[in-house]
C-alpha cells in the first residue's frame, strides 16, 4: 500500500517565521516540516518535503510525485494565483491533492481570491496558520484509506 505523500511549498515560504509574521506567524519552515513529520508518523504516511522559489522545480516535483506518490499537499504560495503550468502539472496526477494557505486568502487582496490550484484540489485549507499542514495530512490519509 503506497502511503507516500509530497508536501510542496512555493516561493518565499523559505522565509517563514521572518516574512510578514503578522500574517504568516513566527513558525519557520523547519518547524512546519517537523510538525508534518510528527503527524505523518501517527498516520503511517511517508513524506517527501520540498520548498522552492522556482515554478519549474515545483512542476518537476509534481511530475516525480505522479509516478511515485499517493497524494500531494501543496502551498503554491503566489503561484496559486498565477500558474496555469502548476495546474496543468497537478491535473496529470490521479491521486488526491490538498491545497494549503497559511493565511485566510479570502480576507486579503482581491488577486488572492482566485486560485488555479483549487480547480484540481480535493480540498482547500486557508487561514488555519501553519496548523493547516497537519490538518491537510489528516485529510489526505483519510482519502488514501478510502481509495484502498
Ligand atoms: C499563501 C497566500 C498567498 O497569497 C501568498 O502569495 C503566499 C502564501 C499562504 O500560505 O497564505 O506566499 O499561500
Amino acid at each position: 500500500m503506497n502511503r507516500l505523500v509530497y508536501v510542496l511549498n512555493g516561493p518565499n515560504l523559505n522565509l517563514l517565521g521572518k516574512r510578514q509574521p503578522a500574517i504568516y506567524g513566527y513558525e519557520t519552515l523547519a518547524d512546519v516540516e517537523a510538525e508534518c513529520r510528527k503527524t505523518a508518523r501517527d498516520l503511517a504516511l511517508e513524506l517527501e518535503l520540498h520548498q522552492s522559489n522556482a515554478e519549474f522545480q515545483l512542476i518537476d516535483w509534481i511530475h516525480e510525485a505522479r509516478e511515485t506518490a499517493a497524494g500531494i499537499v501543496i502551498n503554491p504560495a503566489a503561484f496559486t494565483h498565477t500558474s496555469v503550468a502548476i495546474l496543468d502539472a497537478l491535473n496529470t496526477c490521479e491521486f488526491p491533492i490538498i491545497e494549503v494557505h497559511i493565511s485566510n486568502v479570502h480576507k486579503r487582496e482581491a488577486f488572492r481570491h482566485h486560485s488555479y490550484v483549487s480547480l484540481v484540489a480535493s480540498g482547500v485549507i486557508a487561514g488555519f496558520g501553519t496548523q493547516g499542514y497537519p490538518l491537510a495530512l489528516q485529510r489526505l490519509a483519510r482519502l488514501i484509506d478510502e481509495a484502498k
